[in-house]
């Protein structure tokens, strides 16, 4: 395992990856974890369909970032301690780091700590000077941030690519509530969300004509075959995913192809032709209601930047305080 310098470890136990799949298989309907996706292949699976022409979310989300940096950087102000939830995102985190005023440290929190690794040996080429923090540990509960060098003025929070949208309102409340704690009282939250829009711009994004989705989503059960005693038969199943307008999200499933049985560590599951098994979520929010769920978390939406089109968005969370 690679050393990671000035690492704050707080890993949590290791991912129960069979009991979630097994339990996933015994409801009705069937679902599995999206957060199985992103192992070394599905990483750059992902990679692969933020370059197709279909999905706008990451260029759009980037032309944002430049358009607004300066602005996002007199909202945020100097000496921040920059905290991004999740693999870095390399470009993304690059222009804010160079649109902040005398930033004092960055601190990437991720749970995989390869994808951790592979952040602070990228972030450490850029930026010579930045005192690099990183953070083995769950983001969707409160983290205790390194204390940098340097006292920073206050904790700016980066969570970029609508990951918020592939949880559900519950679990997003949730984290944005830790995300509350995390960045303390004079912090900031910066997040991107994606936003509701046409159902022919929205589908066509998980459904690229390359076939870069499909291979995603497929590359959980290579993953779960991989790594469990399983027998998903790839030619079996099917990506399908449809923009479900009541919930204003889409939802990913794999279909399977035939009446089928499949096997995970000696248990037998039985699919139906046709039937649908959930295995993502990625929701578009309207400003009022992602206003609501912050609100439900003890946030609120203190500046806004949207594209010209209105397709993506970033929000700069503060805490409500309470006299
Ligand atoms: C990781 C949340 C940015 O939901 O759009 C892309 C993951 N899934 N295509 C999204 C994903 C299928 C993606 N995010």
């Amino acid at each position: 395992m690679t050393v990671i310098p000035n690492l704050t470890d707080l890993r949590p136990t290791p991912d129960d990856i069979l009991g979630d799949v097994l339990t996933g298989l015994a409801q009705s309907p069937k679902r599995l974890p999206s957060k199985y996706f992103y192992d070394r292949r599905g990483s750059a699976l992902f990679e692969l369909i933020t370059r197709q022409p279909e999905y706008y979310l990451t260029r759009t989300e980037l032309g944002l970032l430049k358009a607004s940096a300066d602005q996002i950087a007199d909202a945020v102000g100097p000496q921040a301690h920059v905290v991004e939830y999740g693999s870095g995102s390399g470009k993304k985190t690059r222009l804010l780091l160079n649109a902040f005023k005398d930033p004092v440290a960055y601190t990437p929190i991720e749970i995989s700590h390869s994808a951790l690794a592979e952040t602070v040996r990228k972030i450490d080429r850029r930026f010579g000077s930045l005192e690099v923090l990183p953070v083995c540990a769950d983001f969707t509960k409160p983290v205790p941030l390194p204390r940098p060098a340097r006292k920073a003025d206050h904790a700016l929070i980066f969570f970029p690519g609508s990951t918020l949208g592939n949880f559900d309102a519950d679990e997003a409340i949730s984290i944005l509530r830790a995300m509350g704690q995390t960045m303390g009282s004079r912090g900031g939250a910066l997040i991107g969300i994606d936003l509701q829009k046409p159902r022919s711009i929205v589908e066509p994004a998980y459904n690229d004509k390359k076939g870069a989705t499909a291979c995603f989503t497929l590359n959980l059960l290579v993953r779960l075959n991989r790594e469990l005693d399983s027998n998903f038969d790839l030619d079996r199943f099917a990506h399908h995913a449809i923009y479900v307008e009541e919930h204003s999200r889409i939802q990913t499933f794999l279909i399977s192809q035939r009446e089928q049985e499949v096997e995970v560590a000696g248990r037998a599951f039985r699919f139906a032709a046709g039937e649908l098994m959930q295995v993502e979520y990625s929701h578009k929010y309207t400003d009022a209601f992602f206003s609501a769920l912050a609100a439900e978390a003890g946030l609120r939406v203190a500046h806004r930047w949207n594209d010209p089109n209105n397709w993506f968005g970033l929000r700069l969370l503060r805490r409500i305080e309470h006299a």
